[in-house]
């Protein structure tokens, strides 16, 4: 119980922080959001994104899975990426992997873990498909950063491709799709694919993968 009420108290804490410089803040956010930014990332504990970029409530929408996968065959990260995009209209959505994900991990090693195993099929497939280039690499801490970085680039692949946002580029709509690192060595987001409005980016940046560029 001692860990769960840290969080209240914290939470009281940083309310009283806010509200001495704004009282109204969480009033007027009550009553609506207008975020800039959609974030998909990892669930891992250790990236928090909110906290590593200061946005304060109301400025990102989120959402987070095991190795920040985007399949279009999930309900839950498209309703996500629909409402964010048509309904809120953000301006960018962003996929945030990690260096030492777990997920990426697992999908890289033999052993079993259950039912997370079905999610992880998309990352063992990017592991096929590079399977040249990998093995290619001094150690396998450079093949597992290496996957990490790919398993980004697949998934804001993954996110041009989805109809929500092919619909808002062929009305010459936002969003701007972003893929980033974050390098919990340093606390760094570190850059990998930026600023894909539409689908000549796209096949540019599928190119510039397949030469090895963008590590
Ligand atoms: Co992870």
């Amino acid at each position: 119980m001692e860990n769960l009420r840290r969080l209240f108290q914290n939470n009281r804490a940083l309310v009283e922080q806010i509200t001495r410089d704004d009282p109204d803040f969480f009033k007027r956010h009550a009553a609506r959001q207008e975020p800039h930014f959609l974030f998909i990332g990892c669930a891992d504990s250790r990236v928090p994104i909110e906290t590593l970029t200061g946005v304060l409530p109301g400025e990102m929408f989120v959402h987070r899975n095991i190795a920040n996968q985007v399949f279009p065959a999930d309900l839950n990260v498209m309703s996500v990426l629909q409402y964010a995009v048509e309904v809120l209209d953000v301006e960018h959505v962003v996929v945030c992997g990690h260096y030492q994900c777990g997920g990426v991990h697992a999908a890289m090693g033999d052993q079993s873990y259950g039912l997370v195993d079905h999610w992880l099929a998309g990352i063992r497939d990017i592991v096929r498909r590079h399977q040249g280039e990998l093995l290619a690499l001094d150690n396998e801490g450079e093949r597992f950063e290496r996957v990490v970085q790919l398993n980004v680039l697949r998934q804001v692949y993954n996110l041009s491709r989805t109809p929500v946002v092919q619909n808002a580029w062929r009305k010459g709509r936002r969003p701007m799709l972003h893929g980033v690192v974050y390098d919990m060595h340093d606390g760094l987001l570190k850059e990998q694919v930026m600023q894909v409005d539409g689908n000549e980016k796209v096949r540019a940046y599928l190119e510039a993968d397949r030469r090895g560029v963008g590590q």
